[in-house]
Order: C-alpha cells, then structure tokens, then sequence
C-alpha cells in the first residue's frame, strides 16, 4: 500500500509504503548487512511487523529492491510512541532516505496522537545523530553499554512532537481582513477570513480607524469558526501567532492585543511574526516546504515589496518596494477615476477585458535608465495614476468621449509590465531560479499571464499561492510561527508591540 503524504518528497522511481510480512526476506538481508552481530531475529522482526500497536514502512525502488525500512511503536494507552528501528542499505546512503522514513514515522505518531517519541542511536553514529537532531530530537539520557555484544553506549534522544508539528493557531488584522488560522506544522487545518471591504467601499480605500474597530468586532466569531473548521478546542492549539508588522498601527495593535490577553489566559506560547515573510511563508501550506533561494513579489493593496528569500527564518533581504502608492492602492484610485467601484482591481480587471492595452503608452514608474541606477527594484505608481486621470480629464474637458475599457487595459499592462519586469530582473540579477507571487493583486488575470510568459521565456519556475492563500489571511502567520517551533525559536517574549513599519528582516 502507496504512502499518500503530500507533506513527504520523494526522489523518482521511489515508493514509499506500508511493510507486509512478504517484505521479511528482504528485510531480514538489510538487517544483517547494517547491524550484523546486533541484528535482531528474524522472529523478533516478524512479531514486529504484525502487532497491531506498530507501524512499519518501507522505501523500494522501481525495481522493488529495498533501499531501507523503519518502525514505530505506540500503545492506545500512552502518549508515548518509540521509534524501533531504522535502516538504510549502505550502498543508498546520503540521499535522504534516512530523513524520509523518519518522517513518516513522526507524521504516524502524530496521527496516532502521540506527544512525544523516544529512541536510542549507538553513540558512535553521529551521522544518525545529527538526522535526529535536525528532526528536533533531545539527548535524553546515555545507557552505557547498551548494545551487545560491542558494548557501545546507546543515546536516549526525545522529540517532543507538539515541536516537530505544532498546532499554531494565527492572527492577522494588518489591514482590513481579519484572519484566523490554524496549522498542524505545514499542514493546514483552518483559515477563516472576515473582511471589512465593504464598510470602507463609499470611501474608495481603507480607513484605518474603521479597520481596527471592525476586527475587534471580528476577531472573536472568527477565531470560533476556525477553531470549529479545525474541529479543535483552544486547549488543543500548542502556541499562537500574531502579525505585529508591517501595516495599519490600529488595525495591528488589535490583534496583538488580543494575541497577548489569549497567551496570558491560556499559558500558551507567543510568537510575533512579519507579516510580508508570512506572505512568502504561506508555501509550505501547500508544497511542505519552501524551496529557496526565491524572489518574492508582494503585491497588495497595502505593499509592493520584492524581496529575496535565502532563508525563511533568517536570511530575508528587501531588494526594493514601492516610493509612493502600493500596485492595488493605485488600481483603487484610478477606479475611481474612471468611475469604477471599490476595490478597483476587479472592476478594472473587467473593463479592461474588451480593451486594448496599446491603446495609450502610460509610464511605467522607475523604469528610465536614469531611475533605475537607483531604483532597479523599487517601484511608483502615483505618476501612472496622474497620467491616467489626466488623460481622463483632457478628454472630457475638450468634450470627447474616451474608451474606458483602453484606459484599463493600457493602465493595467503598465502596472504589470512593471511589476513582472523587476521582478524578473531581480531573479535573473540574483541568479534565482523561482519566483513567488503573493497579495490581493495577484488575483489579476494580466498579471499571471505575463508573469507566467515571461517566467516560462527565462527558465525561471513561478509559484502562485491558492488565491485564499495569496490575499491576506492568519493560515499563513500560524504557518511562520509554526516553521519558528519547529525551527526551535523562543517565543516572543510579552514586550513586543505593534510595528507599522517593521523591517522584513525581522522575521520574528
Ligand atoms: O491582499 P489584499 O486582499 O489585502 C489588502 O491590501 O487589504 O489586497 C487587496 C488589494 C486591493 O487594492 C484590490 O484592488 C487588489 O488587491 N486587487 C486587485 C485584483 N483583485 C484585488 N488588483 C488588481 N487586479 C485584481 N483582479
Ligand atoms: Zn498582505
């Protein structure tokens, strides 16, 4: 039986599955060729491979030769499982399988709901050791002597799994979504979104102050609902995560506040997170890990950032972002302009269908070679939208009629021309072969388009997030804090506060 584990890579042409009793041959042959004088009986190994409390998995390849096999114990009764034992054939060594089958093990207990796993490895494998480590596993305790007859002591090493997959439950109320989320390490179990669009819609973009009282109105029925959507109880989540920046001061200062009263009430830990990295983070929701070096483009109606990505955690750099106006701010604005509702982007999306985006040549901001000395990554907007509204203005005080639909095909290609354009450059200047994208304004159907042609033209893979995970949302703040547990970061500690500009280098 196939492993369906979409959180596990595999390298082709290998399987990973469920260990049967024909499999004893087999694993007997590597039994003895990686342990030898210590193997266990083939007895031992059948009885293992049968009870109903353990979990044996192997890695064939498409010949169906097995490249290792590993086992896990766990009693109905504890909240302990074991790890029992784990063997790669030494000729498929250094290839992950080790990692592999561990993982599988780890995910099982988990499932199993096992708090924490144990194991012994010989104090003279420090290869072995050093696999654990990375998992997130303790030494524990030594038992001299342990194996026979080498008489080699044995490390005791223990995972706590609310580390290896924590249940992290996020909030996000940097602008005008409040976003409840919960994960299971990468895996995601909830993300609820409650938006107060509508409210700041007679005013054509987002008012601060209506924000921040809209989520504190949200936050409550909206944490109910996620934590109903996970079907979990507040007891149940191990720590919680909180945007402290970049974004609106109020709008921030409510989450965080309600972060810390839930921290304090529940005893759980804390964790303060960025919430453009969290843009970038929210991948490992859907591809279990995040594949760097990447550029990021961040492109909402609050940011335009691009930034490259080395390290989640620790290596985020911020190449440039916008000097004026955020790319949705400016398709709010010239929405308006031409009379079109709030939020823009949509209502310029469709009137721009029927246009042709040649139609009017608009600038594209900090694209002039002059400019772009100093500016290569960052971005304008606010010259397009004065080019627009004068053109608009032009033709309707010499009594002319324009095409609406022109207007916003031509003022899209340029905020997209520019956008894709730097963004390319950054990952053909940086030598980086993946692009993410992420924010409301990915939404735009140009947008992908070009960016999907222009990534396709330079060998570059672009990554765009499920469009309720692209727009802002707590999924993927729970999902940054949760990468920070199982990272083994120290939560935050009480002081943090609410940063509306807070550096993207500051992850946490
Ligand atoms: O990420 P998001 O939901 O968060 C905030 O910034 O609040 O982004 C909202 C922004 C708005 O400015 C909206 O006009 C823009 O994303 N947007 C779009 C499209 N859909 C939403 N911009 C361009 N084209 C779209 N189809
Ligand atoms: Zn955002």
């Amino acid at each position: 039986m196939t492993i369906e584990n979409t959180g596990l890579k595999l390298p082709a042409g290998v399987a990973l599955r469920l260990a049967s009793p024909a499999d004893l041959d087999a694993i007997m042959l590597l039994e003895q060729e990686c342990f030898a004088a210590e193997a266990w009986s083939r007895q031992n190994i059948q009885a293992e491979l049968t009870e109903p409390h353990t979990y044996y998995v192997v890695l064939q390849d498409e010949g169906g030769n097995l490249l290792g096999y590993a086992g896990l114990s766990k009693l109905s009764s504890s909240d302990q499982s074991d790890i029992q034992t784990i063997a790669v054939s030494p000729s498929q060594r250094g290839q992950g399988f080790g990692k592999i089958l561990m993982r599988a093990l780890l995910d099982e207990a988990v499932a199993r709901h096992a708090k924490e796993c144990f194991l012994e490895v010989r104090a003279d494998n420090p290869v072995a050791e050093s696999l654990y480590r990375t998992l997130g596993f303790e030494q524990i305790d030594v038992r001299k002597n342990y194996y026979r007859p080498s008489g080699v002591d044995a490390l005791v090493m223990r995972l706590d799994l609310r580390r290896y997959a924590p249940v992290v439950l996020g909030i996000e109320t940097s602008c005008d979504e409040t976003g409840i989320g919960i994960v299971r390490g990468n895996q995601l179990l909830a993300n609820v979104i409650s938006s107060s669009m509508d409210e700041h819609a007679r005013f054509g973009g987002v008012v601060p102050e209506i924000a921040a009282r809209a989520h504190l109105e949200a936050l409550r029925p909206t944490m109910v609902k996620a934590l109903e959507e996970a079907k979990l109880t507040l007891d149940e989540i191990d720590a919680i995560a909180v945007t402290n920046g970049p974004g609106l001061g109020g709008a921030l200062m409510v989450g965080v506040g309600a972060a810390k009263a839930l921290a304090v009430a529940t005893g759980k830990p804390i964790y303060a997170v960025n919430h453009l990295v969290g843009h970038v983070g929210v991948d490992v929701l859907e591809r279990g890990e995040l594949e760097v070096p990447t550029i990021a483009l961040l492109v909402s109606g609050g940011h335009t950032s691009l930034l490259l990505v080395r390290n989640l955690l620790d290596d985020v750099e911020l190449l440039g972002e916008t000097i004026d106006d955020a790319a949705g701010e400016a398709f709010d604005k010239v929405a308006r302009v031409l009379g079109l509702k709030y939020p823009g982007g949509p209502e310029i999306d469709r009137a721009a269908a029927d246009g042709d985006p040649k139609a009017i040549r608009f600038p594209r901001g900090l694209s002039l070679p002059k400019d772009m000395a100093e500016h290569r990554y960052d971005f304008s907007f606010s010259g397009l939208k004065t080019a627009v509204a004068r053109h608009v203005e032009v033709a309707e005080a010499s009594g002319q009629s324009y095409s609406k639909a022109d207007v916003a095909a031509s003022f899209r290609e340029a905020v997209v021309d520019v956008l894709v354009t730097k963004a390319v450059n950054a990952c053909l200047d940086y030598d980086v072969p993946r692009l993410l994208l992420g924010g409301g304004v990915v939404a735009n159907r140009r947008l992908r388009e070009v960016a999907a042609e222009q990534c396709a033209k330079q060998g570059i893979e672009l990554r765009i997030p499920a469009f309720s995970l692209c727009t802002d949302n707590g999924a993927m703040i729970a999902a940054l804090g949760a990468q920070l547990i199982m990272a083994g970061r120290r939560p935050s500690s009480m002081g943090f506060s609410a940063e509306s500009t807070l550096a993207v280098t500051d992850v946490q």
